[in-house]
């Protein structure tokens, strides 16, 4: 198995998770081990996994790695929304360079795929919860990020319809756990809180996401990878909708600190407001079920994965905040 993207934070997952609990497979990393990349995420598999230091978009070292495998991985990506606003130039390059890149060899080679996609090629939603997303919502991505996954998802079904690619696309809600960068929302509010500084909320907080623990995910790609129906796109989502205030609000409370002990800051321009995807097809052809459905718990452990591993993410975190200052968030 190739895995690109394996050095990221569902990537890295992914591989410790397959290691464990799927050992038909061996398996290698291709990772370009940008600022958001990591190779300690994988040391203590260091003997058993290798990792390719390289770049998806390059067609020559992609095609040697895609050669030896039987099936392909696909979480490489510029993964950030802020830096996509920022400078969309590398999720361009990365997300949909990258995959076309990716696909080319996976055609030539005949070799099974799996895109990992996400639920923000949807757009957003009301604060209706009887609406969701499904697989046949259309396209309506609102920030360069999700525009460059949207444009990957669709070079994905065209080389499934033109070339007959074996390939499946798995859209997730947001994801949390170990290992995520410290400039995503939860682990930005956690280590704000252990270095002594104030969480910051995007405008009034009332913004909804679907928190997915990332074993879950990856519980799903599996089934996906396993069972699932070459040519179709499949839904990942806890079913767990919060507010950002909300979250917030949990995370201060488990770090014993007031409920008023956060920041306002300018909103993300074409914030969107809810993100809420009807897993259904997953449940009922595949049977997934999440096994973390406690929010609460599942922040916990979190809190205490970036109490307990400073020395993992500090120096990030002062790239980060040096980044959110150009922001101004
Ligand atoms: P991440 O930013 O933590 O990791 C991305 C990884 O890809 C890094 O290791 C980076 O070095 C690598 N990478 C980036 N560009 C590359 C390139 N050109 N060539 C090779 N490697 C490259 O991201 P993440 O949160 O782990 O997301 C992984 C995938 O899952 C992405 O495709 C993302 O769109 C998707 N996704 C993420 C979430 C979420 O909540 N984080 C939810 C749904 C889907
Ligand atoms: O839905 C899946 C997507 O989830 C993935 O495709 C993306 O790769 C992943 O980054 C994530 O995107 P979001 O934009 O939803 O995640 P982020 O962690 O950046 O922000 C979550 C929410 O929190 C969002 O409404 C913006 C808000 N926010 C974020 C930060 C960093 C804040 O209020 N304050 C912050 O400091």
């Amino acid at each position: 198995m190739l895995v690109t993207g394996g050095a990221g934070f569902i990537g890295a997952n992914f591989v410790e998770y397959t290691a464990q609990r799927h050992p038909e497979y061996d398996i290698e990393v291709l990772d370009a081990l940008t600022y958001a990349g990591n190779k300690t995420n994988l040391a203590a598999l260091a003997d058993s996994v290798p990792l390719y230091h390289g770049n998806v978009c390059d067609a020559a070292l992609v095609d040697r790695l895609v050669r030896r495998a039987d099936v392909v991985v696909h979480f490489a990506a510029e993964s950030h929304v802020d830096n996509s606003l920022h400078d969309p130039s590398p999720f361009l390059q990365s997300n949909v360079v990258g995959t076309f890149t990716l696909l080319e060899a996976v055609r030539r080679h005949d070799r099974r795929l799996h895109h990992i996609s996400t639920d923000e090629v949807y757009g957003h939603l009301p604060l209706d919860p009887s609406l969701r997303f499904s697989e046949s919502t259309p396209y309506d991505p609102s920030s360069p990020y999700s525009a460059t996954k949207a444009a990957s998802d669709m070079l994905v079904r065209a080389w499934i319809r033109s070339y007959g690619v074996a390939a499946t696309i798995s859209n997730c809600a947001n994801n949390y756990g170990p290992y995520q960068h410290v400039e995503k929302f939860i682990p930005r509010q956690i280590t704000n809180l252990l270095s002594g500084s104030r969480p910051k909320l995007y405008g009034s907080g009332v913004n909804v996401r679907e928190w997915t623990h990332v074993d879950d995910h990856n519980s799903a790609v599996h089934l996906i990878l396993d069972r699932g129906r070459l040519g179709e796109t499949y839904l990942i989502g806890s079913g767990d909708e919060r507010s950002n205030g909300d979250v917030l609000g949990i995370i201060l409370d488990l770090m014993g600190q007031p409920a008023d002990a956060f920041d306002h800051v300018p909103d993300r321009p074409g914030h969107d407001l809810r993100y809420a995807n009807d897993t259904t097809k997953l449940r009922s052809e595949l049977g997934w079920c999440p096994q973390y459905d406690d929010l609460g718990a599942g922040l916990a452990a979190t809190v205490d994965w970036y109490r307990d591993n400073s020395w993992w993410w500090q120096e990030a975190k002062d790239a980060a905040e040096a980044r959110y200052r150009l922001l101004g968030r």
